[in-house]
Parts: structure tokens; sequence; C-alpha cells
């Protein structure tokens, strides 16, 4: 029996994709059993390195979402339209679906998966978080049975090289980022990876499979790499901390789980944590839960090779389930949330920071910053007079784990000194 499949897209994904299927030897042997039967594109000129007949190309993405030979469609196009409605008009004519596109499913999830339940098909989407890295069954199926606590990633490989380059080689980001996109390793128009978007995408999806109820995009605080300086690299670095973005989904401590902490901004991590190695274009996931205790999947985010490799994962998967010819959604593979979950809100955030201030080198600046954290219950860890720039003092300051609406307040109450020049940089600490 053959499943005939058709593909949205061939480009970087799509082509590793192709590359798989038509070189099944020594791979799985249901892989044979996979037949391309359409490959839409937007230029039918554009030169291809597959070995696909040109004749299964085409520009009219309708007619492979509505054929009914077809059974499973590949969306590979990326951005929301005309992805989101192809996906829909797929599930409408009772297609299966993989996807790699984490901005649609993190924005348009409840749509999808309502109308995939609805229609009794698939969603399947490994390829969107984490590239080649297996996290999505994991958390589906594996670790299903655990108490979920937090899920940390390093989810952009963009940002993880650009800060590890930075790290490595003491240089700004303005210049590694230029860099960067002379590689090939950052796009363009680099904001939705530098400023923590695509990464909010994708903990949104894993929250979502970690803690059993949708989640609202909007609901994750996002902030990006753009702020963090060479100087507060070498500072943490003194510190004991590597700077890294992480997006982190956990659920608030000491209370009920239904309340959500849902966060990427650039943090310092422990040098002697796992995520502190994880350099360059790699990405990795923690997941923390009872009785699992800490599991961490590590490998490459992004690249057409591992990519493809997560997207033709999840067709073997549908590909077996046709097979046995499942008369009913197999639940551990398919969409049960019903609510959203409920996410704490920016000021009742909990975690530890570290702060810059320029001050002016009076006698008492110390004290004044110890007695206004003090006055907003922000207990400091660390404070320590790290340099001086021109008339300058810089101290450092490492707090405990604070609310970060009382953190704010310290800051607002420390800036009316005059000793105080400038707070040039805040940053999170992992804890
Ligand atoms: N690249 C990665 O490493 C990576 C990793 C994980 C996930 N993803 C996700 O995978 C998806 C695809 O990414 P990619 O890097 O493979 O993208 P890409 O290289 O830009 O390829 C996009 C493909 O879609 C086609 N396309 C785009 N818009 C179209 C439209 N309106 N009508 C018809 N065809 C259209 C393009 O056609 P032409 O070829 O004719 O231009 C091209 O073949 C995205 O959702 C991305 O976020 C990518």
């Amino acid at each position: 029996v053959a499943y005939k499949i058709g593909i949205l897209g061939l480009g970087t994904v799509g082509t590793g994709t192709v590359e798989i299927l038509l070189d099944p030897v020594d791979r799985h042997p249901s892989i044979g059993e996979i037949q391309i039967a359409g490959v839409g594109v937007k230029s039918l000129d554009k030169p291809r390195t597959t070995k696909l007949p040109k004749t299964l190309l085409t520009t009219d993405l309708e007619t492979i979402v509505t054929d009914p030979e077809i059974a499973i469609v590949v969306e590979l196009l990326g951005g929301l339209e005309p992805s989101r409605s192809l996906i829909l008009q797929a599930i409408q004519h009772g297609k299966h679906i993989v996807t790699a596109n984490k901005a649609v499913i993190a924005r348009y999830g409840e749509e999808i998966f309502t109308a995939a339940n609805k229609a009794g098909v698939y969603v399947l989407i490994e390829a969107a978080v984490g590239g080649g890295i297996p996290i999505i069954k994991p958390l589906k199926q594996s670790l299903g049975v655990n108490r979920i606590h937090r899920v940390t990633g390093i989810i952009n490989g963009t940002t993880n090289y650009i800060l590890s380059q930075m790290t490595e080689k003491g240089a700004d980001f303005a210049d590694v980022l230029a860099k960067a996109q002379e590689l090939g390793y950052a796009e363009a128009d680099p904001t939705a990876d530098v400023d923590g978007w695509d990464a909010a995408d994708k903990i949104a999806i894993l929250a979502s499979l970690a803690f059993g109820g949708r989640v609202k995009r909007e609901d994750v605080y996002a902030e990006g790499i753009r702020n963090v300086s060479a100087v507060d690299i070498d500072y943490a670095d003194r510190l004991g901390f590597i700077i890294k973005l992480l997006a982190i989904a956990q659920t608030t401590t000491g209370e009920t789980r239904d309340k959500l902490q849902l966060r990427v901004h650039p943090t310092l991590v422990p040098k002697s944590h796992p995520l502190a190695s994880v350099n360059d274009v790699y990405n990795a996931i923690l997941v923390e839960g009872d009785p699992i205790g800490q599991v961490m999947f590590f490998g490459r985010g992004a690249g057409a090779g591992p990519t493809a490799s997560a997207v033709v994962s999840d067709l073997l998967n549908i590909v077996a389930l046709l097979a046995t010819n499942g008369s009913s959604l197999d639940p551990l593979l398919s969409c049960s949330h019903h609510g959203y979950c409920s996410v704490s809100a920016i000021e009742d955030l909990v975690s530890r920071f570290y702060v810059r201030f320029l001050c002016a080198d009076l006698p008492g600046v110390i004290g004044h910053l110890g007695t206004c954290f003090g006055n907003h219950h922000v207990s400091l860890e660390s404070i320590v007079q790290i340099g001086l720039q021109h008339d300058s003092a810089e101290i450092v300051v490492v707090t405990h784990d604070v609310r970060e609406g009382n953190f704010r307040q310290a800051l607002t109450e420390i800036q009316s000194s005059a000793a105080i020049k400038s707070i040039p940089s805040i940053l999170r600490v992992f804890s």
C-alpha cells in the first residue's frame, strides 16, 4: 500500500524532507510506503536540487489540499498566510497535517486543533520546536505521566549562536549579528529571532503540551538579546555565569498548578548548569517533573536535514496509524485540550535578577541600594563594586528570588537618588 502525501513548500525543510523520502534505504521500512503526489511552490522556474520529477510541482496549492487521493498534507511554507488557510482547508478535506510552522500553531492552535478533532485527523508538529530534537512526542507520550514543574529551553539557534560568539570573542551584539547574517545563521530581518518572538512561539507550544491546556501566545513575556552587552557577558563570567536566551514555562512555586509563568529573556545561567554548555546553533530543552526529575534533550534545532527528520517521523506516525486502521484518534497524539492555562502577570513573576548600576562614587551608595531593596522585600545575594568607568563606579547586584513587581518598585526608589547615574542593564538569573 502506498500513502499519498502532498507537500506545501520546497525550500530548506521541504527539500530536506523530499531527500529523505526519495532515499529510504536503511531507514524505517514504512518510509517506502510514502508517495509524494504533489508539491506546492511559489515559483516553477526556480532551480531545485531534488530529484523530484518537475511534473509534481504546482503553484496551485489548493489542488493539493483538496486532492481526494492525498491522505496527508505537509505544510512547510512558513508564515501565517496562506499557511493557516491551507491547513484548515486540508483538514476540512479530511487530510492529516504535518507542519513545521510554530508561528501558525502558536497563534491559531485552537482553531486548527478544534477543526482537526472534528474532522478526525491528526496535526503533528514535531518539527515546529527544536528542529531535529524529539520533544513534542516525548512531552505528549513518554513524559505525560509526570507532573511537570518546569520546561526550560534554548530553542532559538540564531540568538544562541550570537550569544556564543559574543561570549567567545568578547564582541558586541551588532558586529556578531552582521557576521551571522553574512553566514546565513541570521535572517536579513532578524526581528523574530533577536527579539525573542520565535522562542515565545515555541515555549507557548511546549507549555501547552507540558501543562495540559492551551496557551495564548500574547501571554508569553518576551524580551530579546539586543541589549545584552559585552560588558555584561564579561561581568557575568566573573560571577560564574554564562548569558543565554532562555524560554521558561513553569508552575508558580508553592501555588496551585494552574498559574503558569511564561517568559523568554536573556538569562545568567550558572556555568555548572547543563544548559550553560549548549553553544552555537545547538538547542536544548530541559524538562523537570515528578517523578522523572530532570531530563534534557539536546541537538540541532534547525537546518534542512534535522528538521526533515522530525517532519518524516510525524509522517511515519500517521502512516503507522493508518496502516492499523485506527477508527478513532489516538488520544496521546491528538490534541485533548479544552481550556486555556491561566498565566501569571509579569509583575508576579518570581526570579533572581542581575542589575548593573552606574553611580557617582559616593560613600553611602551601597547602603542606599541595600535600604531601597530592603524596603521592597528584595533580598540580595551579592553586591559588588566591579569597576570604575571615567568618574563613575559600577556596582553589580544579584538578588535572590524576588517578585518582579517588588523589584521594579525598589528600582524606582533607587533611581530617585542623585548618586545613581543610570541602570545600563537588568538581566534575570536562572535558579
Ligand atoms: N529552516 C529551518 O531550519 C527550519 C527549522 C524548523 C522549522 N522551520 C519551519 O519550517 C517552515 C519552512 O521553512 P523553510 O526554512 O524551509 O522556508 P523556505 O526555505 O523559505 O521555503 C519556503 C517554501 O515555501 C514556498 N512558499 C512560500 N510561500 C508560498 C506561497 N504563498 N505559495 C506557494 N509557495 C510558497 C516557497 O516556494 P519557492 O521555493 O517557489 O520560493 C518555498 O519552497 C517554516 O514554518 C519554518 O519556521 C524551518
